[in-house]
């Protein structure tokens, strides 16, 4: 189901003009469509049916509360990987007995706060780190809930920045140290090592490397058994990819919810155990856009440029991967020429461009662009640099819609601030001369 359409020749959000939300809140803005992540949530429900899955959201992918909140009332859990995304999960109303701490890098405190919430369980990464969750649990009087993230050493064919499943990465520990970590762990007062978690990486387009390591992953819950182990999850991270409208992809769309969970079930069912899921992308993704306006065309020796009041540093995917974001005009483009465009953002890098040499309807400065499948690792990964302050974040439903985070004043970034006393302050100067 697309949410984003075009009733009237101008695109809406569900029954919401964004042409009417642009000019309430100004641009840029990021805008997420409550039907479209419904339907993906059921989507992915409806395909684990029978299985003993939960959904977790990631909410790196997206931690707005009020993207995770209407998660959360369609019964998903949470994964989190830092105190922040565990405060805000909690806050959007997902119940802590449904939180997956994942991270290669926790704190005491954090794993700390994960305790004293009660999730459902840390995944933990290394042996120093598990050795560092049973002290922590064992300080608060309590057995920590644990389950160790494998490296299955397989590679997910996806861009070499969110690979995580080969040896050389940083993440989970190499499958062949597993069960003498599982050993390890019964000597420890205070950790309950019952499960095994994997993610290989994110926006994996290929359902094979996915297979590769859930069989890996079977086998391991196989042997962990025969070596007395209790095990009773097994977690299968996230990663499955969307259409982020590359023509390049050939039209080769991403696997259906259908086909990815097909290969849950053949591999990872059957193993009585609990199942976790840790999808992002798949979920928020396709749910959100950034609307920006074109400020200038200018035309260059070779390039015809559109600059755009959004910038890398509100959408940071293309400069960093670059990543494809399917573009179009707001405005009605029936019957309109086709040019040929790089779409760039006001920030003073080469790199601040959202799309190069791309067929676009002809536009006029003022014209308002949307940048498709903004709604995984958009907002999340926005930064202020060139002080430009995080763009507002706003929630459809049906014919109604609501700015579920504001602008920001680069006057309230400015408070955050203060001259050290050797410094005085520019008012404070004129005054002692
Ligand atoms: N679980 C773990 C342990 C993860 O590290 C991640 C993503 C997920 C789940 C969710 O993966 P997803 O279903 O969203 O693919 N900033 C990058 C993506 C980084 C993904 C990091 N880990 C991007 O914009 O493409």
């Amino acid at each position: 189901m697309n949410e984003f359409h075009r009733p009237d020749g101008r695109l809406h959000v569900e029954s919401v003009s964004l042409e009417r939300i642009a000019a309430d809140v100004g641009t840029p803005f990021y805008c997420y469509s409550t039907a479209m992540l419904e339907s993906r949530y059921r989507a992915l429900e409806e395909a684990l049916a029978g299985l003993p899955a939960t959904i977790c959201f990631a909410v790196k992918a997206n931690g707005n509360i009020a993207v995770v909140g209407t998660l959360a009332r369609l019964g998903a859990g949470a994964d989190v990987v830092s105190a922040g995304e565990l405060t805000r999960a909690l806050v959007a109303g997902i119940p802590a007995s449904r939180i997956v701490f994942s991270g290669v890098g926790k704190t005491d405190d954090e794993m700390a706060a994960a305790l004293d919430a009660g999730v459902m369980q840390i995944n933990v990464e290394s042996e120093v780190e598990l050795e560092a969750l049973s002290r922590v649990a064992e300080a608060r009087g309590v057995t920590a809930p644990a389950a160790v993230r494998v490296n299955p050493d397989v590679d997910a064919r996806t861009h070499e920045k969110i690979t995580t499943g080969r040896r050389e990465n940083k993440f989970g520990i190499d499958w062949g140290r597993v069960p003498g970590v599982f050993a390890a762990a019964a000597a420890l007062p205070a950790v309950a090592l019952t499960g095994v978690a994997v993610h290989i990486g994110s926006q994996l387009t290929d359902l094979e490397p996915f297979r590769h390591a859930f069989r890996r992953i079977r086998g391991l819950v196989t042997d962990l058994r025969a070596q007395g182990h209790r095990i009773d999850s097994v977690d299968v991270g996230g990663g499955l990819g969307i259409d982020y409208g590359d023509p390049a992809d050939g039209g080769n769309g991403p696997p259906s919810a259908a086909d990815y969970a097909d290969v849950v079930r053949q591999e990872a069912g059957g193993l009585d155990c609990r199942l976790l899921l840790e999808p992002g992308r798949y979920l928020a993704g396709n749910a959100g856009v950034l609307i920006t306006r074109v400020v200038y065309v200018k035309e260059g020796e070779t390039r015809r440029f559109l600059i755009v009041d959004a910038a890398m540093n509100d959408l940071l995917r293309p400069a960093l991967y670059g990543a494809y974001h399917g573009i179009e005009p707001v405005g009605d483009i029936a019957g309109g020429d086709v040019g040929e465009y790089d779409v760039v953002g006001p920030v003073c890098e080469t790199g601040d461009t959202f799309a190069t040499r791309r067929p676009l309807p002809r536009v006029e400065p003022g014209a308002l662009l949307c940048v498709h499948a903004a709604g995984a690792y958009g907002a999340v990964m926005a930064s202020t640099y060139n002080a430009r302050p995080l763009v507002p974040e706003v929630l459809v439903k049906g014919d109604a819609y609501a700015v579920v985070r504001r602008r920001v004043a680069v006057e309230e970034e400015l408070a955050l601030e203060s001259f050290p006393d050797w410094l005085a302050a520019p008012g404070a100067e004129k005054k002692v001369s």
